[in-house]
């Protein structure tokens, strides 16, 4: 009889509340994670069954977790939302992670779960940050801060009020997190002086923005996530769907909105001061063709 043991593991989706792309540059940033959407994978050992890049990711993963010479055939049981900037491939390389982890019985830690994730990223994203795997690896609202390539400071924060959150899909995929991330890092060598002001802002912003979250301070932490969008927006960032979809929650009482993750596309998040508010905003959107979801932060 072959043995038929399973690993299972599972990773979760996540928001950028402030700080995509700054955050690759060396800045903090403010992420959570949505434990109601997550990647849940199986794995067994057998050939091989996903696609090249997909394999490799996972190969580089195995490697930073010290296992040689062992292939696994994987199952995705359920899936974060593909190619919208809520955080999918980190979500699928934590996932295998720690399926792996669960069918060897490798007693590794999260930390050391996170920094193999962040190997499999680096097959998607050339040179992520961080932020992602980590939100998909503890599963808990972070500060995060990318300290050099796969080293993270990570700390918790508190939530002074209910963050009441829309997360709304503009249905475009204009381009790849990669692309956005080496938009900026173009200008910024392009236009160094320009830029840097640009950086200095979202720096000054993050420190508004972090008190203000503290503090339970919504209507300044709304106008703080406008502010962040303008900044991502000076990158190209923006799209004419995700311009529709601010004005519509605007006017639907969003206290502000803004890309979240790689932006060119993908999701927009909205905060309100009640769920009800949000659930409204969601009806609206949702006649005018935008799909949305919403998600609570205490
Ligand atoms: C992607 O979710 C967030 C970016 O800042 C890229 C990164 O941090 O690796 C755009």
């Amino acid at each position: 009889m072959t043995d038929e043991k399973i690993g299972v593991g599972v990773g979760y989706g996540k928001v950028i509340l402030f700080g995509e792309h700054f955050v690759v540059h060396g800045y903090d940033a403010i992420v959570a994670s949505l434990p109601s959407i997550k990647t849940v994978v199986e794995v067994k050992e057998g050939p091989w069954n996903m696609d090249d890049k997909v394999t490799e990711a996972f190969k580089r993963i195995l490697s930073t977790l010290s296992i040689e010479g062992k292939t696994f055939s994987v199952v995705v049981k359920q899936t974060v939302p593909i190619g919208q900037n809520l955080g999918s491939s980190a979500a699928l390389n934590v996932a295998f992670a720690r399926a792996v982890n669960d069918l060897l019985k490798l007693g590794k830690s999260d930390d050391e779960i996170n920094k193999a994730a962040w190997e499999g990223e680096v097959v998607f994203h050339g040179t992520p940050s961080g932020i992602d795997n980590s939100a998909a690896t503890y599963g808990k609202p972070l500060v995060f801060k990318r300290l050099g390539p796969g080293k993270f400071d990570i700390k918790p924060f508190s939530v002074g009020k209910s963050l009441h959150l829309l997360i709304v899909s503009t249905g475009q995929n204009l381009k790849s997190t990669k692309e956005t991330v080496d938009y900026v890092r173009e200008r910024k060598e392009q236009y160094p002086a320009m830029t840097e002001h640009v950086f200095e802002a979202y720096g000054f912003l993050f420190n508004e923005a972090i008190k203000a979250i503290e503090k339970g301070e919504l209507p300044y932490i709304g106008y703080l996530m406008d502010v962040d969008h303008g900044l991502l927006s000076c990158f190209n960032l923006s799209t004419d769907k995700t311009e529709l979809a601010r004005l519509l929650l605007q006017g639907a009482g969003a206290l502000g909105s803004k890309i979240t993750g790689g932006g060119a596309g993908g999701n927009l998040v909205a905060l309100f001061d009640s769920e009800e508010k949000a659930k409204a905003a969601a009806e609206l959107l949702q006649a005018h063709g935008f799909k949305s979801f919403y998600s609570v932060l205490s």
